[in-house]
């Protein structure tokens, strides 16, 4: 599960049946315990993942044990659900996270997609499903649950610039950071430069290639230019990607379930890449594998043709 200090959800929205049972939940409480115990503190949940249970129980079975002292030890981030991506539904969502965690608060809370369903919890499938997303009414929202202490910081996830203009030109509270698909196979050049310009952190999840979405192998994992690297600095691949992202100046969410990667993925803060590393990787070629993402969407939520790479990277 977690990175190189974060951990992020069991299971993305294609698992949510997955995520209900009581063995995944085990199986992700005793993965944020060992976590914890590694020194990890920086965890990353969503409603839609499943995991905002176990990761409380997991939290609270960690300040029994004295694993922590105080929950302020922990960043902790949740996100909104598309089918919650409506103003009157957004503080009540948040309200559910926050007792599924057990938390009086979370340290960051995110807009999930920039998409928007009318139902029940689910990702659109098809055009006809999703409706246009309120960008205002849903930031306004945002903002509420912010001043209202219950985010200590708001922002947004899966955006593209256009869909970060969208926002930042009603916020009053700009977003803090946009989590995205990024790694050394899919760097996104021009949202990073973008998001620098706007002071807009960004946080990258599966850094370390994600789960073959595209059923074509891990562009990261199997990479040839990083396992040289790797061998040439007696690193591991998964530790020259996750170096990599760091220095990047972008935060990691990786996660595991094994404990001795868990570790694997802390020992990334006292070595760095070389200029010619840095330059290898920058010419890996790119390939975008998460499907779903924003770029297949248009502001309004809509599907659209668009190639993601023109938007992104
Ligand atoms: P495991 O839990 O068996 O360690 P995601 O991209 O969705 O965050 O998934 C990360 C995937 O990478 C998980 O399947 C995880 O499997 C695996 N993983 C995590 N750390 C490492 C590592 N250091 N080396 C190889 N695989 C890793």
């Amino acid at each position: 599960w977690p990175c190189a200090r974060a951990t992020r959800g069991r299971c993305r929205w294609s698992a949510w049946a997955r995520c209900s049972s009581p063995l995944v939940h085990e199986a992700t409480k005793n993965a944020v315990l060992a976590a914890i115990e590694v020194g990890f503190r920086h965890f990353d949940t969503a409603f839609m993942y499943g995991t905002e249970k176990p990761l409380g129980e997991a939290v609270a079975e960690a300040l029994r044990r004295g694993l922590l002292q105080s929950r302020e030890e922990l960043f902790v981030t949740s996100k909104l659900w598309c089918s919650q991506n409506h103003p009157d539904l957004v503080l009540p969502s948040l309200r559910d996270t926050l007792k599924n965690l057990q938390m009086e608060y979370v340290d960051l809370y995110l807009i999930h997609w920039p998409v928007c369903v009318n139902g029940p919890p689910r990702f659109p499938s098809k055009k006809e499903d999703a409706v246009p997303l309120d960008f205002e009414g849903v930031w306004r929202a945002m903002e509420e649950c912010q001043r209202l202490g219950l985010a200590k910081a708001i922002g947004v996830s899966n955006f593209t610039t256009k869909h970060l203009d969208r926002v930042l030109a009603v916020a009053t509270i700009p977003p803090a950071v946009n989590q995205v698909e990024l790694n050394p196979a899919w760097q996104q050049r021009t949202l990073r430069a973008y998001c620098a310009d706007r002071g807009i952190h960004v946080a990258a999840y599966s850094p370390l290639g994600g789960q073959n979405w595209d059923g074509q192998g891990n562009a990261v994992l199997d990479s040839v230019v990083l396992a040289e690297i790797a061998k040439a600095r007696g690193k591991t691949v998964a530790q020259v990607a996750l170096r990599w992202t760091h220095e990047q100046g972008v935060t990691c969410i990786v996660k595991s379930y094994n404990k001795e990667r868990l570790k694997q993925n802390l020992e990334i803060f006292d070595w760095e890449l070389t200029e010619e590393d840095r330059l290898k990787i920058s010419q890996i070629p790119q390939r975008k594998v998460v499907q779903t993402s924003s770029g297949l969407f248009s502001e309004e939520g809509e599907f659209t043709s668009v190639d993601p790479a023109e938007l992104n990277n």
